[in-house]
C-alpha cells in the first residue's frame, strides 16, 4: 500500500508535499517521511506515525527550503514500523533519495550481493535495496539516474510505484510503476507526482497515468519523457482531464469522512443510476452491458470476485443475479481464487468488484481469468483505476471519493450498480414481464429517498451505541438478502471498534455460534418484513430464551418483532431485494458511534489500510 508524493516547479514543495500526504493517509498511516532538495543538500525527516507527527519533526529538525522534494506515508510490509524503516530512504552515497509503495520479493538475494560489495543498510526495507541497487548501477556503469533506475529494475521481482532524486540532478524527479497506482500531474512549469491524483488537484486538471513497466523521467523545462521499464522503448503520454473537486476530498462540516461518507449515500446511489436508470421510459442504459450482451447472455455462470466489504456486495449480486435474472453465479474471495486452479472456461464472465480499482488479489485474479480466456468486467468506484483498465468492460460506481478506511457509500453503490446490471439481464433473457421490471426500476428510483429515511434513525442508534460500546463480542444474524449485511456489520464493527463481532445466516445459529449467547452478548438481527419474516421471528425467540440481548432492524410498522427485541430500528418498506441498501445504514451509524465513544480512529483504524495493492 502507502501513498507517495512528490512536486517539482517554482513553489516550496514542503506545504505542498505535507498535504498531498494527508490526503493519501488513506494508504497506510504507520508512518510518514519527506526529502527536500535544497539546491545543495537533499535533507530529510521521518517519523513512525502519522503525518501529523512527521509536521512536528520536521519542522524542528530540517530546513524546509526547496522546490524539489518527494514524501512518503506508509503500511508497513518489510520492517517494523519505526522512524529507521520510514521512508525515504538514502543511498550509501547519500546522493540518491527514494520512496516507494510496493514490494520488491527478491530483495534478500539483492540485499547479500550489495553487501558483500561493501554496502551498508540501516533499515530492514526492501526499499533501501533498491535505492542502492540503483546506486550501484549508476556507479558501475557510469549511466544517468534514468537508465540506473531502468537497469535496476529489470532486476528486481515485485511490485512497485517509486519516485527518485539525485543530489546531481536539482531539476529531475525519475519515477516508475509496475503493480501500484502513479499519477503524474502536469502543471505549467511545474510537475507532480502522486499514487492518485487528490495530492495536486488544486493545482492542475491534467495527470498522466502511467501503465504497467512504465517508468518517466521528470524535467524542469522539459517535457515528460515515458520509457519502457524493460526495453527503454519510448511510450507516449496521453494526458488526461481530472474529474476530481476539491470539495469532494474534504470533510465537510462531519466530524469524519466516514460519517460523511454515510450520509452521502443518498447522492451517491442517485449518482450511480443518473443516466441509466430511465424508469419513465422503461430502460436501464449502461454501455458496458449493452455492447457486450450476447458474452452475458451466452455466459455458462458469472464468477464474482472482490475481497472485505466488496465481496459482500457480491454475495448480495449473488442472489439478485441467480433471483432476477436466473444466471448462476458463483462469488469468490479473489485471493482464494487467483491460488487454487480454478476451472474457468471462455464461457464463463467474470465480475470483479473493487473501490479502490487496486486490489492486488482482485487484480491478480482478473489476470488469471482472462488467460482463460473469461470475459472481464469490472466494477469499481476509481475511475482509471488499475482494474478499469485491466477489464474488458466495465460499469464505474460513480460514488466520488471514499476516504474514509471503513467503506461503506462503496458498499450501497456496487449493489446498485449490479441491481442494474441483473434488471438489464433479466430483460434481455425475457425472464421479467414488463409490469415486474417497471415495478422494479420505480421503487429503485425512490431509493436514495429511503436512503434519506434510514438515516434519521441516527440519533436513535447513537442511543443504542451507548448500551453497547463496552461489549467484547456481537453477533449478527440475517437471512437470505440480509445475510451478506449481516457479514458487512460484524465487518465494519469489528474494523472501526475493535469489538469481536461475527455475521451468520439467521438459521446456522443453531449450528454453533447459539452456544455464545448469553445475558452479555448483543445481537443484531435483521428482520425486515419481507423474506423469511417468521422464521427470523423464531431465530430472535431462540436468543430471547437465552437471554441475549436483541438490536432489531425492521421494517417501519413492525409489531411482532417490537414485542421481542430489546431495540428496534426502523428502516423505509422496500422490495425484498433492495432491503440491503437500507438495512445496511443502521449498521453502518452503529459502528461508528461505537467507534467514536470508544476512542477509535475511525477514519484511520490500525493495521488497516484503503487500498490494498499488496497480496
Ligand atoms: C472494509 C473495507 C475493505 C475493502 C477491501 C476491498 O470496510 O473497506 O474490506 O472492501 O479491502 O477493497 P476494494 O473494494 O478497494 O477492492
Amino acid at each position: 500500500m502507502c501513498g507517495i508524493v512528490g512536486y517539482i516547479g517554482y513553489r516550496d514543495a514542503y506545504p505542498i508535499i505535507i498535504k498531498g500526504l494527508q490526503r493519501l493517509e488513506y494508504r497506510g498511516y504507520d508512518s510518514a517521511g519527506i526529502a527536500l532538495f535544497d539546491g545543495e543538500n537533499i535533507n530529510l525527516s521521518k517519523t513512525k506515525g502519522k503525518v501529523d507527527d512527521l509536521k512536528k519533526k520536521a519542522q524542528a529538525s530540517m530546513s524546509l527550503k526547496g522546490s524539489l522534494g518527494i514524501g512518503h506515508t506508509r503500511w508497513a510490509t518489510h520492517g517494523a514500523p519505526n522512524d529507521k524503516n520510514s521512508h525515504p530512504h538514502y543511498s550509501n552515497s547519500g546522493d540518491l533519495v527514494i520512496i516507494h509503495n510496493g514490494i520488491i520479493e527478491n530483495y534478500d538475494a539483492i540485499k547479500k550481493e550489495l553487501v558483500n560489495r561493501g554496502y551498508t543498510f540501516s533499515s530492514e526495507t526492501d526499499t533501501e535495496v533498491l535505492v542502492n541497487l540503483i546506486e550501484e548501477v549508476k556507479l558501475k556503469e557510469n549511466v544517468k539516474l534514468g537508465k540506473a533506475v531502468q537497469i535496476a529494475l529489470n532486476q528486481v521481482v515485485g511490485a512497485y510505484a517509486i519516485a527518485v532524486i539525485d543530489r546531481q540532478k536539482p531539476d529531475e524527479i525519475v519515477v516508475a510503476k509496475l503493480g501500484s497506482p502513479l499519477a503524474i500531474g502536469v502543471g505549467e512549469n511545474e510537475f507532480f507526482v502522486a499514487s492518485d491524483a487528490s495530492p495536486f488537484i488544486e493545482f492542475t486538471n491534467n495527470a498522466i497515468y502511467l501503465e504497467d513497466e512504465e517508468m518517466a523521467i521528470i524535467r524542469l523545462g522539459k517535457e515528460i519523457k515515458l520509457r519502457k521499464i524493460k526495453d527503454d522503448s519510448i511510450a507516449y503520454p496521453s494526458i488526461q482531464e481530472l474529474q476530481l473537486n476539491l470539495e469532494e476530498i474534504e470533510k465537510g462540516g462531519f466530524d469524519h469522512f466516514m460519517l460523511k461518507e454515510i450520509y452521502e449515500q443518498p447522492r451517491a446511489i442517485l449518482d450511480t443510476y443518473r443516466g441509466r436508470l430511465l424508469a419513465k421510459e422503461g430502460i436501464i442504459r449502461m454501455a458496458g452491458i449493452d455492447q457486450n450482451l450476447e458474452k452475458f447472455l451466452n455466459a455458462n455462470r458469472i464468477i464474482i470476485v472482490a475481497c472485505g466489504t466488496s465481496w459482500h456486495a457480491g454475495l448480495v449480486a449473488e442472489y439478485i443475479f441467480e433471483d432476477l435474472a436466473r444466471i448462476p453465479v458463483e462469488v469468490e474471495y479473489a485471493s482464494e481464487f487467483r491460488y487454487r486452479n480454478p476451472v474457468v472456461t471462455d464461457k464463463d464472465v467474470l465480475i470483479a468488484i473493487s473501490q479502490s480499482g487496486e486490489t492486488a488479489d482482485t487484480l491478480a485474479a482478473i489476470k488469471l481469468a482472462k488467460e482463460k480466456g473469461a470475459f472481464v468486467f469490472g466494477v469499481c468506484n476509481v475511475v482509471g483505476s488499475s482494474i478499469a483498465r485491466e477489464t474488458d468492460a466495465g460499469a464505474y460506481t460513480h460514488a466520488g471519493p471514499e476516504i474514509g478506511v471503513a467503506s461503506t457509500k462503496a458498499f450501497t453503490t456496487q449493489i446498485t450498480v449490479l441491481t442494474l446490471m441483473a434488471l438489464k439481464l433479466a430483460q434481455a433473457k425475457g425472464v421479467f414481464d414488463r409490469s415486474r421490471f417497471h415495478e422494479y426500476l420505480t421503487e429503485l428510483e425512490q431509493i436514495p429517498a429511503k436512503v434519506e429515511e434510514a438515516l434519521l434513525t441516527n440519533p436513535l442508534v447513537e442511543i443504542i451505541s451507548n448500551v453497547y460500546k463496552d461489549s467484547t463480542n456481537c453477533l449478527y444474524l440475517g437471512r437470505g438478502y440480509n445475510f451478506p449485511v449481516a457479514l458487512e456489520g460484524a465487518l465494519k464493527l469489528k474494523e472501526i471498534s475493535y469489538i469481536h463481532a461475527e455475521g451468520y445466516p439467521a438459521a446456522e445459529m443453531k449450528h454453533g455460534p447459539i452456544a455464545l449467547i448469553d445475558e452479555h452478548m448483543p445481537v443484531v438481527v435483521i428482520a425486515t418484513s419481507k423474506g423469511h419474516y417468521e422464521k427470523i421471528v423464531s431465530n430472535i425467540q431462540e436468543i430471547k430464551s437465552r437471554k441475549g440481548k436483541i438490536i432489531a432492524v425492521v421494517t417501519q410498522g413492525d409489531v411482532q418483532v417490537r414485542e421481542l427485541a430489546d431495540h428496534v430500528i426502523e428502516v423505509p418498506e422496500t422490495l425484498e431485494n433492495l432491503t440491503p441498501l437500507l438495512t445496511t445504514i443502521p449498521l453502518q451509524l452503529l459502528s461508528y458511534h461505537i467507534a467514536v465513544m470508544r476512542g477509535c480512529n475511525v477514519d484511520q483504524p490500525r493495521n488497516l489500510a484503503k487500498s490494498v495493492t499488496v497480496e
